[in-house]
């Protein structure tokens, strides 16, 4: 909604012209935003309330393959949804793990973290970077042999914009089956949803590594009755067969009652477009398409250690019907597996074990308007304070590719410590003050900065 317009939009084809965007830039004072795929929650990338540029690298979009390695060098301005049709354009049992939306850009998702549906069984996808091409603020390119261990650990999770502008990541891609089985079930609150809720909170972590049930929760009129209630849609990867699968829910959460008519099995890349949303016939083209449906959203994030009991999921039951039918929900992803296997400190990215599930709040809304968005706002704020005393504590952990400035945030242009201490231990735990060392090392006149930014020390 920021008045300012940027007073010039780079598009690069060549790093040279980010060498001299940045020239360019510290002669005249202005600031940059960097954009890859424009998703940023709070729109970072695109807005600033003092004059700035953006370079948006979309057309640095080249993804090459090496299936004997199993890697691959991906532009920050590729899509997810490009990487993805590219890899199973050249395998059928190679992908990568990454989020389900495939008009995320690479830039800002590989270098925030990267959750998706094969997180349990791969972790995300910063785990997975091997390599990275990044111009520092003296404009020079730089590789992670270039740029040191520190300066690498630091772009793998504690987000590229603060250290320089990301030309490209070099991945390690994933072995997966050539079939894999999806289900999308919903149970309503007359079909005990609450109960099977609170269920899930014992089993989603702990059950086979090759499976993610992940649960969104939303009010919703239903086609039985017409009456509004709150459904708890239960949306599932399993890395194998039907047949497994529904032996393992059977044996670890036969509550939820799943048959084998509920389930599909299908090749990685079809579950892409399936868990995107789209019909299964839709052509596989339609994810490397950049454009997706403009609307307004507020999001934020919060990590369960314990499960919530059955009287505060009803609390939340409540938030939900007051908001408009299907525009608000809460999703809860499941973690536990492959993401226990690395320590708090690995990479910026803390979040593992004892984390039983994240919660990600989200609302949408189509009306422009300050009213019509303060309202979806506040909705969010209230049901984050109802939630404090059933998720982590000391710091309030939140996920820094779920941006939410609510948390805290920089003075306009003037970066500090202290302040930025409010948000960073929340977003990064201890890792924050190492990301504030690599920070003061690589960019200590702060040049690359924005409303979140790692702060130098002074
Ligand atoms: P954008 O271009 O807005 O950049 C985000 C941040 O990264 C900005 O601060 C920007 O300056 C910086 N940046 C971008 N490119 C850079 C570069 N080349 N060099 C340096 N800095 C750069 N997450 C998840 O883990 N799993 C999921 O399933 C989803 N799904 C999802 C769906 C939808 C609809 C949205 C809007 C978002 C998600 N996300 C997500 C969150 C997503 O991972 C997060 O918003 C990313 O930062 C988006 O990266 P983009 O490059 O698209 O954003």
């Amino acid at each position: 909604m920021s008045p300012m317009k940027p007073l010039v939009i780079v598009t690069p084809f060549h790093e040279s012209q980010i060498q001299a965007a940045i020239y360019c830039s510290k002669e005249s004072g202005i600031q940059i935003r960097v954009r890859s795929g424009g998703h940023d929650y709070e729109g970072l990338s695109y807005v600033s309330e003092i004059p700035f540029a953006i370079v948006d690298v979309r057309n640095l979009r080249s993804i090459s393959i090496d299936t004997k390695n199993k890697t691959a060098w991906v532009e920050t301005g590729a899509t997810l949804g490009q990487l993805y049709y590219t890899i199973a354009s050249k395998s059928r049992t190679l992908a990568f793990t990454a989020g389900v939306c495939p008009t995320v850009g690479v830039g800002g998702h590989m270098s925030g973290g990267g959750y998706g549906m094969m997180s349990r069984r791969h972790g995300i996808s910063v785990d997975h970077v091997i390599d990275a091409k990044l111009i520092d603020v003296n404009g020079r390119i730089l590789d992670r042999k270039s740029m040191g261990e520190d300066l690498f650990w630091a772009i793998r999770g504690g987000g590229g914009t603060s250290f320089g502008i990301l030309v490209a990541f070099k991945i390690q891609l994933i072995v997966i089956p050539e079939t894999l089985t999806v289900f999308n079930v919903t149970r309503t609150l007359e079909q005990n949803a609450t109960q099977l809720v609170h269920r899930w909170q014992y089993v989603a972590d702990k059950i086979d590594d090759n499976l993610l049930v992940r649960l969104f929760l939303r009010s919703f009129n239903s086609s039985r009755n017409g009456k509004r209630t709150i459904g708890a849609f239960f949306s599932s990867l399993y890395l194998g067969r039907v047949d497994d699968l529904l032996q393992i829910m059977q044996e670890k959460f036969p509550e939820l009652g799943l048959v084998k008519e509920d389930c599909i099995e299908m090749t990685w890349i079809e579950s892409a477009l399936f868990f995107a949303g789209f019909p299964r016939n839709t052509s596989l083209q339609v994810l490397t398409r950049r454009v997706s449906v403009v609307t307004y959203f507020k999001g934020k994030s919060d990590y369960v250690k314990e499960p919530i009991p059955q009287h505060g999921l009803k609390g939340i039951w409540k938030f939900l019907e007051e908001e408009d039918e299907n525009l608000a929900e809460l999703q809860f992803s499941p973690y536990g597996g492959r993401l226990n296997d690395y320590s708090e400190s690995e990479i910026p990215f803390p979040h593992r074990e004892g984390n039983i599930f994240m919660i990600h709040y989200f609302v949408n809304w189509y009306k422009p308007g300050n009213k019509e968005s303060e309202r979806h706002v506040n909705w969010t704020r209230r049901l984050y304070s109802y939630m404090a005393p059933y998720v982590s504590k000391s710091p309030r952990t939140a996920y820094f590719n779920y941006r939410d400035m609510d948390i805290g945030m920089n003075n306009e242009g003037n970066t500090r410590f202290k302040q930025a201490s409010v948000w960073g231990f929340k977003y990064f735990k201890n890792n924050f003050i190492r990301l504030v060392h690599v920070k003061t090392k690589v960019d200590p006149s702060n040049f690359f900065k924005n409303e979140q930014s790692i702060p130098p020390l002074s």
